[in-house]
């Protein structure tokens, strides 16, 4: 008898979660205890669903060797497969529950990678010359409609070609369609870019093999991320999806909710086009974005 197994009970295949989560009994952290307790138990109870043959289990363990063998710094194998399984995006709801109030979250991704450039408002964050012009307009609000004037709008996007600059860093400037914009005092803020366009996610790793066995497609539909932070209110963490995209019911990595979806609508308008310095024809879509009071003590 040991202190990792006060009862004394040896490994068995009835009690073999019982067993084993009792190893874990004297772990001094509780959240740590439980979690792993719990993650014992379903793993046991998954093991015994399927009764995987031993090649069926060294499959498995070299297909997660080999998505941490694709990941480095920039290329983020094991998010994606968190992603495609929908953990991301069941951790990221549980953890944002916007109470109908707040603007829903979706998923961040692996491309928040860099910290985005400090941009002025109207800034154009597309360096290259490619993709349909279009103008972001905004505002940033309490609960209450309570203008957040200083709350800084992090977005970031992929080009016209569906890659976001860090997946071609030797041809694309870095930055390309990220910025980092500060709200008026009204909360207004506003930004020129490309409208975004689906792309897929990169599937030429274990997980795009994954999704290729199960006869799943990789794309996501079109979409542009927003992170954004005002103090003294829960950072919020989103996307707005264009309502003409491809694939809005049928998103990779299930990120879609209806409350982002929105018009890029046309406008031509070549006054207001020449006072914004873009084409004579160009789109725009316009997001409110409501974040909820932080809880008292985060
Ligand atoms: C993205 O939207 O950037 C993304 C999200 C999940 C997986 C891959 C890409
Ligand atoms: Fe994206």
């Amino acid at each position: 008898m040991t202190d990792q197994n006060p009862r004394g009970e040896l490994f068995s295949e009835e009690r073999s979660a019982d067993v084993v989560a009792a190893s874990f009994a004297g772990a001094p952290d509780p959240r740590l205890r439980e979690l792993l307790g719990s993650l014992v138990r379903h793993l046991h109870a998954f093991v015994k669903d399927v009764e995987p043959t031993e090649e069926e289990w060294n499959a498995a363990i070299a297909f997660l060797t080999a998505t941490g063998h694709k990941s480095d710094d920039v290329r983020q194998e094991f998010v994606l497969l968190s992603d495609v399984l929908g953990v991301s995006m069941l951790v990221e709801t549980i953890n944002n529950r916007a109470g109908g109030v707040g603007t829903e979250s979706t998923v961040l991704g692996p491309f928040h990678v860099v910290e985005s450039p400090p941009r002025p408002l109207g800034a154009d964050i597309a360096l290259r010359a490619s993709g349909e012009a279009c103008l972001v307009t905004g505002r940033v609000v309490g609960p209450d409609g309570e203008p957040l004037g200083g709350a800084t709008v992090d977005v970031w996007q992929a080009d016209a070609d569906g890659f976001y600059d860090v997946q071609r860093p030797d041809t694309v400037p870095e930055g390309n369609l990220r910025g980092l914009f500060t709200t008026e005092p009204d909360g207004t803020f506003w930004f020129r870019t490309i409208v975004p366009r689906h792309y897929p996610i990169p599937d030429d790793g274990p997980v795009g093999a994954l999704l290729a066995a199960t006869g799943r497609h990789p794309n996501r539909p079109a979409h542009i991320h927003f992170l954004v932070r005002a103090p003294g209110y829960a950072p919020l963490t989103t996307h707005v999806f264009a309502a003409d995209s491809a694939y809005l019911d049928s998103d990779a990595v299930f990120g879609v909710k209806p409350s982002l979806v929105r018009d890029f609508a046309v406008v031509e308008d070549p006054s207001r086009a020449a006072e914004l310095g873009l084409p004579d024809r160009f789109r725009t879509v316009d997001f409110e974005v409501v974040l909820l009071r932080s809880a008292v003590g985060d």
